[in-house]
């Protein structure tokens, strides 16, 4: 009795014995080795590459000769020809297995591909998206037997693709007949099977084999701005990345503003819901534009929302979010039919998913973030700060995880600030001040250059210098700090208190002068005792939330703290402490996570068990209320010194020496500036 061939699958090390003849990729699938298909084997897709080893491989036991695999065939040479494989690659549904053979499968060919994430820290993101494409073949109607158009689609799906319990849409139905036609009885279409066990939807079908990809979008609407990212369904890539203001600005700055203009404007959430929609489509639009795609082709969408921009963006009032018990209308994941929610832009049978809110004040946003930073996996005690105009925060580790959320308004994001501008080219990110001559540099967006540096101008010809971005404000005050131009009480000092004439008078207080480009009509770029009142004012609600859920804890200090938010990135942690926005921790220990709240997204666009797995995580996480907890409010009087009137911070003093400098006492701007700060805080 001979025993049939060996074929071991390489990185998975999953090995079978099968007949002589069996394909590769039918081996694959009885093993459950990855190995992706959408043309179920018919030569025409050519996601089913492997790379076949020859030789001798004592670690699997094996010995392959070369006529291991069926000869090259004419179907691999047709897409040789038409399309190129690489050298050594065959079509696993081609090749067949005819003697013991080692086989890779190679990262584009595996469905359950791993996506690469930038951080360091963040684990791997295995692909594995609600839509997928399958091409079918369709047996053509018969009279003697008749039966639709559809069913037979869907026993086509059935047999093929071992999918049950699919349904289409009228929209889709009337595009069932002339594709089928078309396509000479194959279609391929687009399945949403998400995970919660609905029917599979078909949201799209085209004639033959669809080729021109599948994308989702994955979108951070934040209180300010709106990021999103075009994600290839298939591989997980970001195609492109774009963001715009969120237009309710000019209905309040802040969501306590816009739900105040919905109590006072009857109709007020009807004209903010559409705005955001409205501008969700001119986005959808451009980001298709820029990745040279039909926007047709985008047929999913993941939102993550505070829970003000969560109830706006589906049409819900939000005012019972204004008031206690800050109750949501639902705090369950959703999934919609995006015409539903006025997204027209796209595929008209998108399908949206929004993550579940964690509490009336910590909303989609906030799960994301512990969906992109697991803090509930770490044995360290992290403390995650996602800046915004609406900051999350999470405080966890294997045992615990608290969240809450701080109204920091939107200084950190450029707004009242002001020479304050969102990060474009042009904006001042970097600065320095140096603390004997109390002269600055800057870097602005677009170049690399410091502006002391030779080329900088010309380097900066086309942007211009025209304002300073969010983390270049947080840079701007913390210098001030270092150089001694500023106080901890937050008094910027005048040029007879500093020594340089950069400290100019304005009105009762001073203002700091970082660039004067007005000689060639040019701005004058200041910082002013107001955006240092604005700044202190946010940081000192972010240090206030961080501290209840410290309190709630029952600690004193953090392990490690993660910076994030959509300028996360860009923000300089040593400059961060010093201003005070976070809690003292060894600085090696403070990173910053970018986006997380939009990596969240992406997350859960790309993988239905990453939704089934926040959905889980967020029934877990403790949620703490700021807005009615009387201990935020001493804790926010406390940090709104620099860097804070009573916490030590002695990581920091090990690595920064903050001049004891105090330009308060019998000057009139001190004076002023204390009763402003006093009347904020209350
Ligand atoms: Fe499509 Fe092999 S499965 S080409």
């Amino acid at each position: 009795m001979t025993t049939d061939p060996l074929v071991v699958f390489t990185p998975s090390g999953k090995r079978g014995r099968f007949p002589v003849g069996t394909p590769v990729l039918t081996a694959a699938r009885q093993l459950g080795v990855d190995l992706d298909s959408v043309c179920g084997g018919r030569g025409i897709c050519s996601k089913c590459q492997i790379t076949p080893s020859y030789g001798e491989f004592p670690k699997h036991g094996v010995s392959v000769s070369d006529d291991a695999l069926s000869d090259w065939n004419a179907v691999e040479q047709r897409y040789d020809d038409k399309r190129g494989l690489k050298p050594g690659r065959r079509l696993g549904c081609q090749a067949a297995i005819q003697g013991d053979v080692v086989i890779d499968v190679p990262p584009e060919s595996q469905v359950h591909r791993q996506v690469v994430r930038k951080a360091a820290t963040a684990r791997a993101l295995s692909m594995d998206p609600a839509t997928r494409l399958y091409f079918v073949e369709v047996e053509e109607p018969d009279m003697h037997s008749p039966t639709g158009d559809l069913e037979r689609l869907q026993r086509a799906l059935k047999t093929q693709w071992d999918v049950e319990n699919v349904t289409a849409d009228l929209s889709l139905l009337s595009k069932l007949q002339p594709a089928l036609r078309k396509g000479g009885w194959t279609v391929t279409v687009a399945l949403h099977r998400d995970h919660t066990g609905a029917a599979a939807r078909i949201t799209e079908i085209w004639p033959g084999l669809h080729e021109g990809g599948l994308f989702g979008l994955a979108i951070d609407l934040g209180s300010t701005t709106i990021a999103a990212h075009l994600t290839d369904l298939e591989t997980g890539e970001v195609t492109a990345s774009s963001g715009l203001m969120n237009p309710q600005i000019r209905f309040g700055e802040d969501l306590m503003s816009r739900v105040s203009y919905v109590m006072m404007n009857p109709g007020g959430d009807v004209e903010m819901t559409n705005a955001v929609r409205e501008a969700l489509n001119d986005l959808a639009l451009s980001i298709a534009d820029e990745a040279g795609i039909d926007p047709a082709l985008i047929v999913e969408t993941v939102f993550v929302c505070n829970p003000v921009m969560h109830h706006l963006l589906l049409g819900i009032d939000p005012v019972e979010l204004g008031q206690a018990p800050f109750a949501l209308a639902t705090s369950a994941s959703l999934s919609l039919g995006a015409p539903e929610m006025g997204i027209t832009a796209i595929n008209p049978r998108a399908r949206v998913y929004i993550l579940p809110c964690i509490a009336g004040h910590v909303g989609a946003d906030a799960a994301a973030v512990a969906l992109s930073e697991e803090p509930g996996k770490s044995d360290d005690l992290v403390l995650i700060v996602d800046v915004g105009t609406n900051a999350e925060l999470l405080l966890g580790n294997t045992t615990q995880v608290l969240a809450c959320s701080s109204p920091t308004g939107p200084a950190f994001e450029g707004a009242q600030i002001s020479s304050g501008q969102r990060a474009a080219p042009g904006a001042i990110e970097r600065i320095e001040i140096d603390p004997v001559t109390k002269e600055p540099r800057f870097r602005v967006i677009g170049s690399d250059l410091w502006s002391t540096d030779d080329g900088f101008d010309a380097a900066t010809a086309t942007s211009g210098i025209t304002g300073i971005c969010g983390s270049g404000i947080i840079e701007a005050v913390a210098e001030m700090r270092m150089a001694g131009l500023l106080d901890p009480s937050g008094l910027i000092g005048s040029a007879e208190q500093t020594g340089t004439q950069r400290c100019i008078p304005e009105g009762r207080t001073h203002a700091y002068l970082l660039h004067d480009a007005s000689a060639d009509g040019g701005p004058r770029i200041t910082v002013t005792q107001g955006d240092i009142r604005a700044i202190q004012l946010a940081k000192s609600a972010l240090y206030a939330g961080a501290r209840l859920l410290m309190d709630e804890m029952g600690v004193d200090t953090v392990d490690k703290v993660v910076l994030a938010g959509a300028f996360g990135a860009h923000i300089s942690t040593k400059h961060a402490m010093v201003l005070g926005m976070i809690p003292d921790a060894p600085l090696d220990h403070v990173s910053s996570a970018g986006n997380a709240a939009g990596t969240g997204a992406r997350i859960a666009l790309c993988s239905v068990a990453a939704r089934a797995e926040i959905e889980r995580v967020v029934r877990e996480i403790t949620k703490v209320e700021t807005a009615i907890e009387p201990k935020f409010q001493e804790h926010f009087v406390a940090a709104n010194a620099i860097p804070h009137a009573s916490d030590p911070f002695p990581h920091l003093s090990s690595v920064v020496t903050l001049p004891a400098v105090a330009f308060g006492a019998g000057g009139s701007g001190g004076q002023s500036g204390r009763k402003r700060r006093r009347r904020s805080a209350s």
